[in-house]
């Protein structure tokens, strides 16, 4: 059964994001999109809040599961018994920090763990979380990247920070 790893921030996630995901789960019979949880950094989503979102936004995909994980994502494929890890290429800005972890989970695994990039759709090609959070921050318009369900609660937690 092939099943592969897609590990990310997702803070928040985007259509990018969910592109990639609809595109594995095709390629894949199974597919864990698991959200890093991070200790160190200051999220504007739980890591608890995003595996929700990520649960509603996929409830479409049936061989599309949902994880947290913390530690090394090498770490986390070997528990898991899957050696595939999948990641979203949008231009060649991502591809020097890409491939440098590509390689280092190579490395780390003794090659056990393959990544295998998908690039992004051109229509969304633009997007970034960090993006939306700056363009929801001051107010923009951010229906154009994120799932419908997602647009007001991302403003709302600008809301309860301000
Ligand atoms: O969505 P992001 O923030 O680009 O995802 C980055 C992520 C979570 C894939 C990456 O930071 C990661 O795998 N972190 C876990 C720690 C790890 O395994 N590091 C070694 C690879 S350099």
């Amino acid at each position: 059964m092939k099943h592969a790893i897609y590990p990310g921030s997702f803070d928040p996630l985007t259509l990018g994001h969910l592109d990639v995901i609809e595109r594995a789960a095709q390629m894949f019979d199974t597919l864990t999109v698991s959200v890093l949880h991070n200790k160190a950094k200051s999220p504007l989503f739980s890591t608890e809040e995003r595996v929700k979102i990520l649960q509603e936004a996929t409830a479409h995909l049936p061989n599309v599961q949902v994880d947290s994980f913390s530690g090394l994502v090498i770490d986390y494929c070997r528990d898991k018994g899957v050696h595939v890890v999948i990641r979203g290429l949008r231009a060649i800005t991502d591809f020097e920090y890409e491939l440098q972890m590509a390689q280092t989970n190579s490395k780390l695994s003794h090659g056990e763990v393959d990544t295998v990039f998908l690039t992004t759709s051109l229509e969304y090609a633009y997007l970034s979380s960090s993006g939306v959070k700056e363009i929801a921050y001051f107010g923009g318009d951010i229906s154009q990247c994120v799932p419908e369900f997602l647009v007001q609660r991302i403003y709302d937690k600008f809301k309860e920070r301000k």
